[in-house]
C-alpha cells in the first residue's frame, strides 16, 4: 500500500494503554505499508521505501488513510431470529427488563437459536461476521450464551470457532424456562457444559445483573471456569451497581463489560486494578440509557476498550467506527484514545497484543482504509460508509 495521506497506528504496549497513554498515535503522512504473506514486513514514509521487486502487488492509496484492523472484544454474533418487534415495541415505550421479565428479550432469541442446526448457525456467525468485516473489524470475540442447554451452547461455540471469530463461554447469560433457580441452571452448566465448553472457549462470561446472576452465583460459576483453564470476562454494571466490579478484581478477570451504572467508586477502584472496563455505547444508546463514564475512567488511569456489544437486542450494530463516534461525542474521548481503545486495548482483552492491532512489522497485516485523507475521520464519520478496503492476513478481504 503506498502513497496513503495517512498512516495512524496506537504506540506499542506491552500492557493496556491507560490514563493520557491510551491517546498515544503514531501518525506518518505520505506513507507506505509493505506486507509479506500474512504479515507486515515494513512501514515508512514514501521516501524511505525499498526498492520492490516485480512480485509486489501495489495498492494506491492516494487520498486515503489507514488504520489497524479493527478488533471487536465483545460480540453476541451467534444468534438465530430477529427481535425486531420488540425493537418495535421498545420505541413505543416497553422497556429492555420488562420484556425480559414477560419472557421475551434473551429468551426470545434462546427460542429461535435452539431451533437451529449446527450449520444454521455457522450461517449466521458468518454473516454477522462479514458485516462487522465491511466496518473494518477484522478479529471478533464473539459468545454463546442464546443456547442455554448443553448442546446449543457448544454447537454455538463450535460455530464461532468454525467462522474465525474468537469464543467466549457465556454460560451464565440468563436462567433458561426449564429451572427453577439461578444456583440449580449453574449447577448443571457447571457439570455437564462446562468441560467440554473449555476444551473450545478461550474465556467464560457471565451476565450479573437483578433477573440474571447474582454476585455469588458468578463467583462461583468464574472460580470454576477458571480452575478448567479460561480466561475471566464479566458484563457488569449494565443496570445495577450489584458488586461485579469487586468481583472482577479479586478474581483477576480480563475485562468488565458495560459499566452504564458504575458511580465514582467503581471508576477508582477500576483504575487501581488491572481489569479493562470495555465499554459498549452503542448498547447505551440502543436502549436509551446513560452513557458509561468513559472520560472518567480514562481521567483516572484506568484501561478501557471499546466494542459493539452486537447482538439482537440491546445493540443491533456491528459498526466499530460508529462506536467510535458515539465514544468522542457522548463521552469525550479523542478520536486517538477511541482508536486504541477498539484496536491494541482490545487485542489485549482477547490475549492477542502481540500479533494485532497495530501496524507494526511481525504484525498481522490487517488493514483498514478509509476514504478521507484525514484518519480521525473514524470517529467523525457518523455512520458513513467511510471505510473503503478491509486487508485481512495481507490478504483484500473487502472493498467497496
Ligand atoms: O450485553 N446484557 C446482557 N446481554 C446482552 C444483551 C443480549 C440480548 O438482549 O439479547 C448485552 O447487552
Ligand atoms: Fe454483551
Amino acid at each position: 500500500m503506498r502513497d496513503l495521506a495517512q498512516l495512524a497506528t496506537p504506540a506499542a504496549a506491552d500492557a493496556p494503554l491507560r490514563g493520557r497513554a491510551l491517546g498515544d498515535v503514531d501518525l506518518l503522512e505520505d506513507a507506505f505499508v509493505l506486507c509479506e504473506g500474512s504479515s507486515v514486513a515494513a512501514v515508512g514514509r514514501m521516501r524511505e521505501l525499498p526498492p520492490l521487486d516485480g512480485d509486489v502487488v501495489e495498492v494506491d492509496g492516494r487520498g486515503l488513510s489507514a488504520v489497524p484492523g479493527l478488533v471487536d472484544c465483545h460480540t453476541h454474533a451467534c444468534f438465530l431470529g430477529d427481535r425486531v418487534e420488540e425493537f418495535a415495541l421498545r420505541a413505543a415505550g416497553a422497556s429492555y427488563e420488562e420484556l425480559h421479565a414477560a419472557g421475551g428479550g434473551i429468551l426470545s432469541t434462546v427460542r429461535a437459536t435452539r431451533a437451529a442446526s449446527e450449520d444454521e448457525l455457522r450461517a449466521a456467525v458468518e454473516r454477522h461476521r462479514d458485516w462487522m468485516l465491511r466496518s473494518g473489524t477484522t478479529t471478533f470475540e464473539a459468545k454463546s450464551g442464546y443456547g442455554l442447554d448443553r448442546e446449543t451452547e457448544l454447537a454455538s461455540l463450535r460455530a464461532i470457532a468454525a467462522a474465525g471469530g474468537i469464543p467466549t463461554w457465556l454460560g451464565a447469560h440468563a436462567v433458561p424456562p426449564e429451572f427453577d433457580d439461578a444456583a440449580a441452571y449453574v449447577d448443571f452448566a457447571l457439570a455437564e457444559v462446562l468441560p467440554e465448553a473449555a476444551a473450545i472457549a478461550e474465556a467464560a462470561d457471565v451476565f450479573v445483573e437483578r433477573g440474571a446472576f447474582g454476585v455469588d452465583e458468578a463467583r462461583r460459576y468464574l472460580e470454576a471456569c477458571v480452575d478448567a483453564g479460561l480466561a475471566l470476562r464479566l458484563h457488569g454494571d449494565q443496570f445495577t451497581e450489584l458488586g461485579a466490579i469487586p468481583l472482577a478484581i479479586e478474581l483477576g478477570a480480563r475485562s468488565i463489560d458495560h459499566l452504564e451504572a458504575t458511580g465514582a467508586d467503581g471508576v477508582q477502584a477500576l483504575a487501581a486494578s488491572s481489569v479493562v472496563g470495555v465499554l459498549l455505547p452503542a448498547s447505551a444508546l440502543f436502549l436509551g440509557r446513560q452513557m458509561p463514564p468513559g472520560r472518567a475512567l480514562v481521567d483516572a488511569g484506568a484501561a478501557i476498550a471499546l466494542a459493539t456489544d452486537f447482538n439482537p437486542g440491546s445493540a443491533f450494530c456491528e459498526s466499530l467506527p460508529l462506536v467510535c463516534a458515539l465514544a468522542c461525542t457522548q463521552f469525550h474521548l479523542s478520536p486517538a484514545e477511541a482508536l486504541g481503545a477498539c484496536t491494541v486495548n482490545a487485542a489485549h482483552v482477547l490475549g492477542r497484543a502481540g500479533s494485532i492491532g497495530r501496524i507494526a512489522p511481525g504484525f498481522q497485516a490487517d488493514l483498514v482504509l478509509l476514504d478521507a485523507p484525514d484518519w480521525r475521520h473514524l470517529a467523525y464519520h457518523l455512520g458513513g460508509e467511510l471505510v473503503t478496503a478491509v486487508v485481512r492476513r495481507g490478504e483484500l478481504a473487502s472493498q467497496r
